[in-house]
């Protein structure tokens, strides 16, 4: 059975792609822990899975306070008995003081910080904390979330494109890492992913994607069978990385 006795970790699992990731793991086989950084929130998503016939068990990790990531980490590894499986999702891209778009020159250091803190130094620390179970059991599979913006940039997001290109780099590097010890580790670059279907032009599919799109190239990497592949990036983004839609043949 694809995902016999596997069992998965998904942070920021009670936002949009993490919550599809779940369902998609759960109907799957594979035994899920959904984590996310507020109570309630990890809750409803608990129950709503419940309330579908899927079985997961819900945490609170809070992927930028290193102790919640170890103690969660550890609490998932004494209830599983092992972390086969890390999906790094937990990621946010919009300013808290200013919405939209913001110049470089007036982005606030704190706001840079919190951008650093949760999207790329909180992929580096639940790495840390599923690799050494992982190594020690000779098989892992760590996918991490990128973003088209770390791949061709976002004008305005300047910290949100750095620190997504830095989880695209730091998964090749740990791929490099961890190959001798069966782990694979690739990314997922996610682009214009809403929960609304709706045409969109700046795709070149001509319309916004679905984060069950997105679980499944998450499950795709994640896969037993997946295990020659380590160190890619596979946007889902409908081909806009491909460059300007302009450009398309009459
Ligand atoms: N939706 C898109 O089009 C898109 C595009 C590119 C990249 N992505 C990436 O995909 C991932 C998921 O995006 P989404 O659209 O589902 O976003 P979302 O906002 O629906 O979900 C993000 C989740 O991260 C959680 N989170 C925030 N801070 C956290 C912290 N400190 N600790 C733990 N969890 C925390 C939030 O509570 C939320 O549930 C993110 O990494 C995002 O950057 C999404």
């Amino acid at each position: 059975m694809l995902f016999a006795d596997r069992v998965a970790v998904v942070t920021g699992a009670a936002g949009y792609i993490g919550y599809e990731t779940c369902k998609m793991f759960g109907e799957s086989g594979v035994s899920v822990a959904l984590t996310d950084v507020a109570e309630s929130s990890v809750e409803a998503s608990v129950s709503s899975l419940e309330s579908l016939g899927i079985t997961v068990r819900g945490y609170v990790i809070d992927v930028t306070d290193r102790e919640s990531v170890v103690s969660g980490f550890s609490q998932i590894e004494s209830d599983f008995g092992k972390i086969d499986i890390l999906v790094n999702n937990a990621g946010v891209w919009e300013h808290r003081d200013v919405r939209g778009q913001q110049a470089m020159e007036t982005v606030a250091e704190e706001e840079w910080r919190r951008i650093f803190a949760i999207n790329l130094e909180g992929t580096y620390r639940c790495m840390q904390a599923a690799l050494p179970g992982m190594v020690k059991h000779g098989y892992g599979r760590i996918v991490n979330l990128g973003s088209i913006a770390g791949v061709s940039g976002l004008p305005g997001y300047a910290d949100y494109s750095a620190a997504k290109a830095g989880v695209i780099m730091m998964s090749k590097v740990v791929a490099m890492e961890h190959a001798k010890h069966g782990i694979t580790v690739n990314s997922v670059s996610p682009g214009m992913i809403h929960r609304t279907p709706a045409a969109n032009s700046g795709t070149w599919l001509g319309r916004n994607g679905q984060g069950d799109e997105v679980a499944r190239a998450i499950l795709f990497l994640a896969d037993d069978d997946s295990g020659y592949i380590t160190g890619v990036d596979i946007p889902v983004d409908g081909g806009r990385v491909l460059g300007p839609h302009g450009a398309s043949m009459k």
